[in-house]
């Protein structure tokens, strides 16, 4: 299997640090020391359908196929409008196709579960051609916009990728490695569900609940965990990879992995600047950024890895090869 097209999708709204201090008691200094993030894009009057679909054009056209060559569509996805169908139906829909389409949600990590079930799945199914794997969140929908602890945090967006499955003899998904630990109270957000004449729980909506300094610690240990894996089941070492592509949650949790491993901050790719965290479209997106601005080249090296509630993770080590 390999990625043979990518495309992204943001929402035109831009809101910087200096917008957010005029109702939050925050400043930009604040946030860019904290966590690296200068504006971020958030939904006003689009639909997160419209941002996917529109994504996933641009990823079909990159690969140079048509849309009836994709036989199966994945969407990774948090939350949406829709709660059923899932998210990946409505884009089938307004994509105008007919094939099986599944969600998932793996939270902020959904990119790397993503590849990696598709990558299952077109070992399983050997006459799959192309699968359409779509990243679509609107984190931003979550927020308790009073919180300066979490909103300043995120911003939303689409990306995709088109799957090549069709060359057995070139698998460009070397290795993947996921995990996972059991700390829901670090990260969670409870919809809001209809009352019944049987219902005697107390209702409890709860805008994002998250312990930063929790999350923090985790996702820089599972980031060495998972990479480190990556490495030693592929017989590699950091020094073989082009290009890191980790999960846009703060930048100071990229230069932790960087020093970490000791390599040049010029192969950790970053837009969180101006995107903030899309959760799980943030690796996508930066690698559709990557690839439109011919940074990435045929046979280079990358690591992907991303994390989120849960507590999840998973890191991904794939040759380019478009
Ligand atoms: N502006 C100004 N002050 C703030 C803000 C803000 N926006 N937010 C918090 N503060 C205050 C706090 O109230 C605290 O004040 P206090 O000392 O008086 O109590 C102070 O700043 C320091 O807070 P800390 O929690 O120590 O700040 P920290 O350096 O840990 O940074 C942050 C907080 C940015 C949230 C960091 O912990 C972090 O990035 N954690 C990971 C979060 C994350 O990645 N979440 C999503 C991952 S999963 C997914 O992607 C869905």
């Amino acid at each position: 299997m390999k990625i043979i097209g990518t495309g992204s999708s943001l929402p035109k709204k831009v809101v910087t640090n200096d917008m957010l201090s005029t109702f939050l008691d925050t400043s930009d200094e604040w946030i860019v020391t904290r966590t690296g993030i200068s504006s971020r894009k958030v939904i006003s009057d689009e639909r997160l359908e419209d941002l996917a679909v529109d994504a996933a054009r641009k990823a079909i056209e990159d690969a140079g196929i048509t849309l009836d060559e994709i036989d199966i569509i994945i969407c990774s996805n948090v939350v949406n409008e829709f709660v059923t169908p899932g998210l990946s139906c409505v884009i089938q829909r307004d994509l105008g196709t007919k094939v099986p389409t599944m969600d998932l949600n793996a939270a902020c990590a959904g990119f790397i579960y993503g590849l990696d079930f598709a990558h299952g799945y077109s070992m399983v199914h050997k006459d799959v051609r192309n699968i359409l794997l779509v990243c679509a969140e609107e984190p931003t929908r979550m927020m308790n916009w009073a919180d300066r602890n979490v909103c300043v945090l995120f911003g939303d967006g689409a990306a995709a990728v088109v799957l090549d499955c069709t060359d057995k003899e070139n698998d460009c998904i070397k290795e993947v490695k996921l995990s996972g630990v059991p700390a829901v109270e670090s990260l969670y957000y409870k919809r809001n569900l209809e009352p019944t004449p049987f219902i005697t729980k107390e209702k409890e909506p709860v805008p994002i609940t998250m312990n930063g300094r929790d999350i923090f610690r985790m996702a820089t240990r599972a980031a060495f965990a998972d990479i480190t894996a990556v490495f030693e089941k592929a017989g590699i070492t950091a020094e073989d990879i082009d290009y890191f592509l980790l999960h846009q949650a703060n930048i100071r949790i990229i230069e932790s992995i960087q020093n970490h491993f000791g390599i040049s901050p010029e192969k950790f790719l970053h837009n969180i600047e101006h995107l903030g965290n899309t959760s799980s479209a943030s690796v996508p997106i930066l690698m559709d950024e990557m690839n439109r601005c011919g940074r990435l080249k045929k046979g280079q090296k990358l690591i992907m890895s991303a994390f989120g509630a849960g507590f999840v993770s998973g890191a991904a080590y794939v040759v380019w090869d478009k």
